[in-house]
């Protein structure tokens, strides 16, 4: 994995519209789930427009490690599964790069297993926190053998007989959620997770088509209650990736506050526990259409068409952040042309992401004379004519880095990001593509 070390800077500048139909890469949640799913199952299982980013080839590489055959072949991705608790030790490491969730739900996927397994990654991620995923998997019996205060570099030792645990969980995480799903595959009896809110749905949904059982009750407080089987015979399946609204997210608002744009983004999931940032920007004023809905490999896709608009102010409740976690850092670009004053609560997952970024994208938005205030969990962006000028620095986090290059779209002066090579994680092609939608941009610091 790259680590990202020698920085290149890119800048972009005040563009004039955007126009043009484009399809963003394909959905990374679903893309890594789909090879995990797919090394443990039996038979072939076929991926479709799998996202080829960095953060998903390094967990198609750790399920080669873990004894899948995972090949390409004619713009497919082929994976061969090993069949369920039939991974090999991996000789070494795990490596997943700057991907948290590659690595957390693989905790979960060979954590129970009878074997020592090794993990590490970049340097944000070995900042992240692993507790939260260690906790569970303590509780069915896994040992942590080596690693400190529960971040990475560490290793996992799966017991001889894992047991099953029912888990509320103590945050709303999808990838805390999945880890203790997956794990409870191996695991004889019913494994139980409670989330106080409901998160993305796509493990549960991807866990059912390849032939696990599940039962999903919301409960009166709101809460939801997944019990899984364990030990279920899972079967290859064909998945179609489709294109990931947290990509889909940076287009979209560029557009928004170009003026004159008129842009059509194709295929964008669009999974209700994924599009808080579509109904908020709606709620600002934002003119998108949806057309051409339909189902695709089981998920809800539809075209967006995006026109310029004056977008004002708005408060965006706590209890919408699980269906809009990752789109905070572009929402604010948002905000920062919006007309008075955002107001977003709930944040405090931010401050564990790829970098602390409520504190990242307060500094960026300061950095280019966008007046904002960073509250403990909340962020107040007041939006107004935008600066530009500032030298961003992207702590190896690729939403801070292309949210940061919308805002200079707009800007008065470039907004340069300090690494060009943190797109790669989730969006290859991020600057190709919005050129090929009239978007500026320069190498160097734009000065
Ligand atoms: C993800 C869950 C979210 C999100 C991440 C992808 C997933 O993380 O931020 O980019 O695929 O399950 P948390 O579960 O930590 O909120």
């Amino acid at each position: 994995m790259s680590a990202h070390t020698t920085l290149e800077p890119l800048a972009s500048a005040s563009s004039g519209p955007l126009t043009g139909n484009v399809r963003v890469p394909g959905d990374k949640s679903i893309s890594h789930r789909s090879l995990m799913l797919g090394a443990i199952a039996e038979g072939e299982t076929i991926i479709e427009g799998l996202l080829e980013g960095e953060d998903v080839l390094a967990s198609a590489a750790a399920m080669r490690q873990l004894g899948a055959s995972v090949e390409k072949i004619d713009g497919r991705y082929h994976v061969t599964g090993t069949g369920l608790g039939a991974f090999r030790q991996p000789e070494e490491v795990l490596d997943f790069g700057n991907a948290g969730t590659g690595v957390r739900l693989c905790m979960g996927l060979v954590g129970t297993h009878d074997f020592t397994t090794r993990f590490d990654g970049d340097a944000s991620l070995r900042s992240r926190p692993m507790g939260r995923v260690l906790d569970p998997l303590r509780l069915m019996g896994t040992e942590v053998i080596e690693g400190e205060d529960d971040k990475l570099p560490l290793a996992l030792r799966g017991p001889k007989t894992p047991v099953p645990i029912e888990y509320a969980l103590p945050m709303a995480s999808a990838q805390v959620k999945s880890c203790v799903l997956l794990a409870g595959l191996t695991i004889p009896g019913t494994t139980v997770v409670i989330e106080p809110v409901r998160t993305r749905d796509h493990t549960e949904n991807m866990l059912t088509g390849f032939g696990a059982q599940l039962e999903i009750i919301d409960q009166p407080d709101g809460s939801r209650r997944i019990a899984l089987e364990g030990l279920p015979k899972l079967t290859g399946q064909r998945v179609t990736v489709p294109a990931d609204p947290s990509s889909a997210a940076f287009p979209l608002v560029a557009a928004l506050i170009v003026p004159g744009s008129d842009i059509t983004i194709e295929n964008v999931m669009m999974n209700p526990t994924r599009i808080g940032l579509i109904d908020t920007l709606i709620e600002m004023g934002g003119d998108i259409t949806l057309s051409n809905q339909r189902v695709s490999g089981g998920e809800t896709i539809a075209d967006l068409r995006v026109k310029s608009s004056a977008l004002k102010g708005v408060t965006v409740p706590a209890d919408r952040a699980p269906s809009m976690i990752d789109e905070y850092p572009i929402l604010a670009i948002a905000a920062a042309c919006a007309q008075g004053e955002t107001v977003m609560l709930g944040l405090e997952e931010l401050r564990v992401k790829e970098s602390d970024r409520l504190t990242a994208t307060a500094r960026g938005l300061k950095l280019n004379g966008v007046d904002c205030t960073e509250g403990p969990d909340t962020l107040t962006v007041r939006g107004g004519p935008v600066p530009g000028g500032g030298m961003v620095p992207t702590s190896l986090d690729h939403r801070i880095g292309m949210s940061f290059l919308i805002l200079g779209l707009v800007a008065k002066q470039p907004v340069s990001i300090d690494n060009r090579r943190v797109m790669d994680t989730s969006f290859p092609g991020f600057v190709d593509l919005f050129e090929t939608m009239g978007a500026r941009f320069d190498t160097g610091t734009g000065a």
